[in-house]
């Protein structure tokens, strides 16, 4: 995900506002930042990794000037933060600049066109080939524009883009495909963004751009195109005014796309960016090549720490119901406990979103160093991780912002349970066809998580937030749902929560159970069993809410002490159990923690990213 601005005025210097766009963009993207700037017959270019502060200060931005521009905070996605992959890019000639959010997902074949026709790309990015579209389609169009237009034709995947052209220096080309984009108003200048924020410094009258929508802004009009399969629409200027917007929120409340908190936002994304992990890897390569390396390896150790290792026990769990691999979980900071083990002929899954936990970087390092090769799988390209892995998996679940996991969660484990299926392939324990309908059934995840958020949303809190303590249970799929589960309600809601295996409760943490104790069942299709341990738990007196999706029944009656809460998932598919279960405790947490007055995004002690041992 990154941030991206185009701004053309009619008599004012637009470098201050490039400035300020870029700084309220900069949580959309933080690995590298860029400006292009037509200034006298030419286009400036500045760009570098690093965060937004050092490249203002660093290129002394504020001496620069002109009357159009672009600006780009980059998320990196395609080739690892550098220089040379930071935003704008140029064609050839250096007369157009170009930024994007976004993935192309045909820019193989484009590229390799591309260079038959003797384009020189020097970045690694997809972005650059859609400055060299524009210029190869150039000699074919009337204008600039129908370069442009014939340009986007050709792009399959997700796009926001901003182009301006040194040979028409007043004015800013853009495009929409399933990325956002929104155009501000002034007066006497407009800007393009892909978000609010960025604007909302210069203006609040807020043209909401829509999928397939392209066009241009001056500093005194905005033309709109939808591009048809029957070719141009223009949108006419009667429409656009009633598209219009006024916006109110705060800068900061804009950042977060009028959700309170991060937290919040990111648990409400989880569709998006459960569909962008599945859709971003179903037919990667690498995938493909990790799962040999998992089946042809004699061990397979999953190590990561906090909600990454939870994501790797359910990747074990599925390993070995679907493979039929055995795997060992092991927490990153304890690494030492199989080391001596490890060796060459091994391969470790390392998860982390971040790919810079220390803990997990040292386990890494250890195991690698005795001959293991690394699997890793992160979120951010170019992390430590990714360069410390022989190979890597993306989650693309975009930025994380809030220090509690919750759409990284899911995307993990999404990324994991296509690295099973695969596996399972690879070893032929399930054949092709399996695998195509098991993936179906996967690439409908995102519609389940979206009706559990809701359901879940709207739910009241069941328990009662004076609790000091509860229980998490589950057997099977569910024990390790109630993992990750606890770990939201201890560091984000403050109560101490602990999971348990619920066969294994008998055993001992039973003795604390009395009257009212609150104890949550997390009740999965594998194991039914869970009957008796819900019985075993209300006959002590104890609160009881059981938390199941709606695809199989367990024999427990609801009443006053017992409470069954379904969640929508309509068929019996363990690989797709996590999704609708995992959103109601995500949304209990964050809820518990707004009525104890606490800021979920900011749980204290804790930092997103933990570089100490
Ligand atoms: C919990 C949480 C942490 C992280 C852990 C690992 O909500 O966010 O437990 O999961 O610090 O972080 P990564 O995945 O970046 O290695």
């Amino acid at each position: 995900m990154c941030g991206i601005i185009g701004v053309c005025a009619l008599n004012r210097n637009i470098t201050p506002m490039i400035s300020l766009g870029l700084r309220r963009l900069e949580y959309r993207g933080y690995d590298s930042v860029g400006l292009a700037i037509i200034s006298g017959d030419g286009l400036v270019i500045r760009k570098a990794k690093g965060d937004v502060d050092s490249f203002l200060s660093r290129f002394k931005v504020e001496e620069l000037s002109g009357l159009t521009g672009l600006g780009h905070t980059r998320w990196a996605t395609h080739g690892p933060p550098s220089d040379v992959n930071a935003h704008p890019h140029t064609d050839c000639s250096g007369r157009i600049a170009i930024v994007h959010n976004g993935v192309i997902r045909n820019w193989n074949s484009l590229k390799r066109v591309l260079e038959l026709r003797g384009h020189r790309i020097v970045s690694e990015t997809d972005t650059e080939l859609i400055a060299h579209l524009i210029e190869d389609e150039t000699p074919f169009s009337s204008s600039f524009f129908e370069a442009f237009v014939r340009a986007v034709s050709r792009l399959e995947g997700s796009y926001a883009i901003a182009v301006v052209n040194a040979d028409e220096p007043n004015r800013v080309y853009f495009a929409r495909m399933k990325s956002p984009l929104v155009v501000g108003l002034g007066d006497g200048f407009n800007i393009v963004a892909s978000d609010i924020p960025a604007l909302l410094d210069s203006t609040r009258r807020i043209l909401l751009i829509e999928d397939g929508e392209l066009g241009w802004v001056t500093p005194t009009e905005v033309k709109l195109f939808k591009l048809t399969e029957l070719g141009l629409v223009s949108v006419e200027d009667k429409d656009l005014e009633l598209r219009v917007r006024v916006v109110e929120w705060s800068v900061e409340e804009a950042s977060k796309q009028g959700y309170p908190y991060f937290m919040l936002k990111e648990i409400v994304e989880q569709p998006y960016s459960i569909k962008s992990t599945y859709e971003g890897n179903v037919e990667d390569p690498t995938l493909r090549l990790a799962a040999s390396l998992v089946w042809s390896s004699r061990n397979i150790i999953v190590t990561g720490a906090g909600t990454s290792y939870h994501a790797g026990l359910i990747f074990s769990y599925y390993l070995s119901r679907i493979p039929r691999r055995i795997s060992h979980n092991i927490i990153a900071s304890e690494y030492k406990l199989v080391e001596e083990a490890v060796g060459e002929g091994d391969i470790v899954i390392a998860i982390s979103q971040s790919g810079e936990t220390y803990d997990t970087l040292e386990a890494v390092r250890a195991f690698k160093a005795r001959g293991a090769r690394i699997v890793g799988v992160t979120n951010v390209i170019g992390s430590a991780l990714s360069r410390e892995s022989d190979i890597v998996i993306y989650m693309r679940a975009g930025p994380e912002i809030g220090v509690a996991a919750t759409k990284t969660y899911t995307s993990q484990i999404m990324s994991l349970t296509l690295l099973t299926l695969f596996t399972a392939l690879e070893g032929g324990v399930l054949d092709y066809s399996e695998v195509r309908s098991k993936l179906e059934k996967l690439s409908g995840a995102h519609e389940i998580v979206a009706r559990a958020i809701e359901k879940s949303l709207n739910h009241e809190i069941d328990l009662s937030l004076e609790s000091k303590s509860t229980y998490i249970l589950g057997r099977g799929l569910g024990s390790l749902i109630a993992r990750e589960a606890a770990l939201k309600i201890k560091e984000i809601a403050y109560i101490h929560a602990e999971s348990y295996p619920a066969g294994e409760s008998k055993h001992g943490p039973i003795a604390l159970v009395e009257k009212g104790f609150p104890v949550y069942f997390i009740a999965t299709s594998d194991s039914p069993e869970i009957e008796g341990n819900v019985m075993e738990m209300k006959a002590r007196g104890a609160r009881v809410v059981v938390v199941k999706t709606d695809s199989w029944n367990l024999d427990v009656e609801p009443e006053d002490t017992v409470k069954i809460i379904e969640m929508p998932l309509g068929e019996n598919e363990i690989l797709l159990e996590p999704y609708p279960l995992i959103p109601y405790f995500q949304i209990l947490a964050y809820k518990i923690s707004v009525a104890k007055g606490h800021n979920p995004d900011k749980p204290r002690n804790l930092a997103k990213t933990v570089t100490v041992e």
